[in-house]
């Protein structure tokens, strides 16, 4: 039944460009049903408030779906843009940044993806949603926490996402939601088909050309069916793209409705270009390590990347684990700062890394694309004797002379 309100959403007067994906993908978007009603108000639209969270996407009612062109390093096929994320920015442009820790669903990505019949949407983001240090697992989970968001508002916590685990159908399997939402972001993104739409106008990549932002948006705008997207450069260069909708009902069978952004990117009016991907692709985390990254988050997790892969991080202890990770409090600079964890200090001893042993040391961050990675006395390798899994932890080891060795990568909390 979902599958005709789907239909109807999709193709109806909600979503009035053409829908370039193949018509199967309207049926891989959710294996489960939301119950809503098709007369609720779209988000951000409401004049009264609206009970049911579940099925009025608030806060967070303004989604945007954002999209990459990486250029150096690139990233993807040449002839298309690559998935950044689906962001739930309040209406008024703000927008929250807690995450549930409960979902993060650490390293359960791909297996949930294959296991609940969405092998397709897990092949096409190994093309299409790439992170650009070829992390592309912990990308999706970053970008998964954004939606995952728990909110609280004057101590109550309310499910204010219509993703929320509450608001699943009873008996949903775990990650049912996560699922669903990686359906919905690949299917979005198929029907945004940036490159294409700029080709469609002799647009394409030059490194010589440049543009006026009006000559990009009114193209875009066109393609679109009338809704014009905001543009982001980094400088003069064209670098992301975030088309904007708001939503009627649930994420999880919801009608996406377009609409013109609300805010304009960074831009510059004129003298943009739009340069072709260089095709140096990056595959492991430390061959783009540039120097000190210009701020470090003061609460982090520490992620281990082997071989481009998150494989678990840093438990309280300082051990190496796939279980939850700790949340670790980093005090000072980029070039010296110290690890605490709920333990106490963390310090190396003897070449071991431990936290609430007695030892302090202090650490330094490089960057590396757009991860921040941990470095001992400038050292960004660790390793231990074993990969952990299940219960078991290793001990982390400063330097590459254990047998797995690994980079520590510090992601915000
Ligand atoms: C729309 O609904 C939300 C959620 O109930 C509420 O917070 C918001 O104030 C409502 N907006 C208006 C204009 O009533
Ligand atoms: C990390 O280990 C590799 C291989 O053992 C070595 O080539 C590299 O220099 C090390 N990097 C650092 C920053 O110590």
């Amino acid at each position: 039944m979902f599958a005709v309100t789907l239909l109807a959403g999709l193709f109806g007067s909600s979503l009035a460009y053409p829908f370039s994906g193949n018509s199967e993908d309207l049926f891989q978007r959710a294996g489960i049903s939301s119950g809503c009603s098709s007369t609720v108000p779209e988000s951000c639209t409401n004049s009264t408030a609206q009970s049911d969270l579940c099925c009025f996407q608030a806060p967070g009612g303004l989604l945007l779906q954002t999209q990459f062109w990486d250029t150096n390093p690139s990233t993807g096929p040449s002839d298309s843009w690559t998935i950044h994320g689906l962001w739930p920015d309040n209406c008024d442009l703000t927008f929250e940044s807690s995450c549930d820790p409960s979902r993060a669903y650490t390293g359960l990505l791909t297996d949930m993806l294959t296991t609940q019949g969405a092998a397709d949407t897990l092949t096409f983001m190994k093309t299409f949603w790439k992170d650009i240090n070829g992390n592309d697992e912990s990308f999706w989970e970053h970008e998964w926490s954004k939606v995952s968001a728990e909110h609280r508002t004057s101590q109550a916590v309310f499910s204010s996402i219509t993703l929320d685990v509450a608001c699943l159908p009873s008996g949903s399997i775990k990650g049912a939601e996560a699922v669903v939402y990686f359906n919905t972001v690949v299917q979005l993104f198929k029907s945004l088909p940036t490159y294409q739409w700029l080709s469609d106008a002799r647009i394409t990549p030059s490194s010589s050309e440049t543009h006026t932002l009006a000559s990009l948006t009114s193209a875009l705008k066109t393609a679109s069916g009338g809704f014009t997207p905001a543009l982001d450069c980094d400088s003069t260069a064209l670098n992301q793209i975030s088309w904007y909708f708001h939503l009627r009902g649930s994420i999880i069978d919801g009608d996406f409705v377009p609409i013109t952004a609300p805010e304009t990117g960074s831009c510059p009016s004129s003298g943009i270009k739009y340069l072709p991907k260089s095709g140096t692709t990056k595959t492991s985390a430390t061959s783009t390590a540039t120097g000190a990254p210009n701020a470090i988050p003061t609460k982090a997790t520490i992620h281990a990347l082997q071989n481009g892969a998150q494989v678990g991080g840093l438990l309280s202890l300082g051990t190496w684990s796939t279980q939850s990770l700790a949340t670790y409090t980093l005090s000072g600079t980029a070039d010296s700062f110290t690890l605490t964890s709920s333990k106490g200090s963390c310090g190396v001893s003897e070449g071991v890394f431990a936290c609430g042993s007695g030892d302090s040391s202090s650490f330094s961050a490089v960057s590396s694309g757009k991860s921040i990675l941990l470095a001992s006395n400038g050292d960004l390798n660790f390793s231990s004797d074993f990969v952990p899994s299940g219960s078991t932890v290793s001990a982390v080891n400063v330097g590459a002379n254990s047998k797995e060795v690994y980079t520590l990568s510090i992601i915000s909390a």
